[in-house]
């Protein structure tokens, strides 16, 4: 019989745990014999202590295993991408339909948001008659016919991971190396595909703040695929102010799609284009991740990404005509705060954390696991770091319905921005490791 209080003593006392007993751990987390709140525990020592390279594979291979892992047809060699999570991130929304218009199979598993940062799987949520959990033998159907898939973990696919991920979000554990590498790469392996690209995020916004720590999980990342035999391939990529203008589910569905119409956002499209040569020069359909990218400016722009897009959103259970005006279907909101320039400069800092976190206490994420979102709820960023204001212009605007939190939101939003000199450059990408 698993005995969780001793479980949890192991590693709050530093211990290892072999891979026996995080096999019987994760079985029990999953039957519901271990309660949440132990759980939890378990997460915060785990946080804390750390795992060494044997317990995180292992703990990885139990999530994975938790459910059934997707077997494509042998011949369909499916590609897939992650992020490490950051705000303003609609990328996925893109790149999945994008990298199969090139007729590679992007099977996606993904995870509703996280902390400050946003989820894919609570962005499609805000697309009418989206279906976003898949029972298996569905996603596999999908990837067969139409060449892609995204789902969120279900009864099927990682559903121990399912789990962790719900009690992270709101237990303060989630920024932890080991934590973040077996919740990615558990979905990954879950999810079938043969190779990954994963996209960690550093800055302000993201879990990995500094350059070091997000090089040591992009590298963590790697190695794991490498020992479980799987390709990837990480950019580090910059996550100092949000990406693209909007942030909130609904809203970045309605600028995904931009980008999907090869509009959009420059920052955004880049991204897209960036992560989206990486994963058809790691599927096998270019010869470098430039001339990847090269294809997918072509797919986006003759419009073979927004047909593909089409056919996800049939297959998946909505209409293919919401991406003619999806703001018309979309869930709008009620009421609007404006966040102004107090002088003349540029816009020196536009942290993305705050403002996450407006949207995250604005309804737009989980303060419980069992909370409800508001997938209107959004921040409009008029203008960008380094772009030049003058006093009165607008800075940002919020959105959102319920104003019990508003305060909170409204200092964390004072607290986003900054005007002043012109603020040092960072590039997109800040490093990538194979
Ligand atoms: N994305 C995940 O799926 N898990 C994490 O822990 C962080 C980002």
């Amino acid at each position: 019989m698993f005995n969780p209080l001793a479980f949890i003593e192991v590693k709050r006392n530093g211990g290892r745990h072999d891979e026996a007993s995080l096999k019987a751990f994760v079985a029990a987390v999953l039957d519901g014999s271990v309660a949440d709140y132990q759980a939890a525990a378990w997460l915060m020592a785990a946080f804390l202590r750390g795992l060494d390279e044997e317990e995180l594979r292992a703990f990885t291979l139990a999530l994975a295993d938790s459910g059934r892992r997707v077997l494509l047809p042998s011949g369909l060699q499916a590609v897939d991408k992650h992020s490490t999570g950051g705000v303003g991130d609609k990328t996925t929304l893109v790149l999945v339909p994008l990298v199969a218009a090139s007729g590679l199979p992007v099977a996606k598993l993904s995870g509703p948001g996280l902390g400050f940062t946003g989820g894919t799987v609570d962005k499609l949520e805000s697309i009418p008659g989206f279906r976003s959990h898949l029972p298996l033998d569905r996603f596999v159907a999908q990837v067969e016919r139409i060449g892609c898939a995204i789902s969120g973990h279900s009864l099927d696919l990682a559903p121990a991971e399912g789990r962790f991920y719900g009690l992270r979000d709101v237990t303060a554990t989630v920024p932890s190396i080991p934590l973040i590498a077996s919740s990615i790469m558990s979905k990954k392996l879950a999810g079938g595909a043969g190779s990954f690209v994963f996209d960690v995020k550093c800055g302000d916004g993201a879990f990995m703040t500094d350059l070091d720590e997000a090089r040591r999980l992009a590298k963590s990342l790697v190695d794991l695929s490498r020992s479980l035999g799987k390709r990837s391939l990480a950019l580090v990529t910059d996550m100092e102010q949000p990406l693209g203008q909007w942030v909130g589910n609904a809203s970045e569905v309605a600028e995904a799609i931009e980008v999907l119409k090869g509009k959009g956002p420059e920052d955004t499209r880049e991204l897209c284009l960036l992560l989206g040569g990486a994963m058809v020069f790691l599927g096998g359909r270019s010869e470098s991740v430039e001339t990847g990218k090269a294809l997918c400016r072509h797919l986006l722009d003759e419009g073979k990404a927004l047909e593909k897009m089409g056919q996800l959103l049939e297959a998946q259970g909505a209409s293919s005509r919401f991406l003619e005006e999806p703001e018309k279907s979309l869930p709008a909101a009620a009421k609007r705060f404006d966040l102004r320039a107090d002088r003349d400069g540029r816009l020196f800092r536009l942290a993305a954390r705050p403002i996450g976190e407006a949207v995250k206490v604005m309804g737009g994420g989980r303060m419980r696991k069992e909370d409800v979102i508001d997938p209107a709820v959004s921040v409009e960023l008029h203008c960008k770091r380094g772009e030049p204001v003058r006093a009165g212009d607008l800075l940002l605007s919020l959105y959102y319905n319920d104003p019990t939190r508003l305060e909170e939101a409204r200092n964390s939003l004072a607290q986003a921005v900054a005007v002043g000199e012109e603020p040092p450059r960072r590039p997109l990408l800040l490093d990538r490791v194979d």
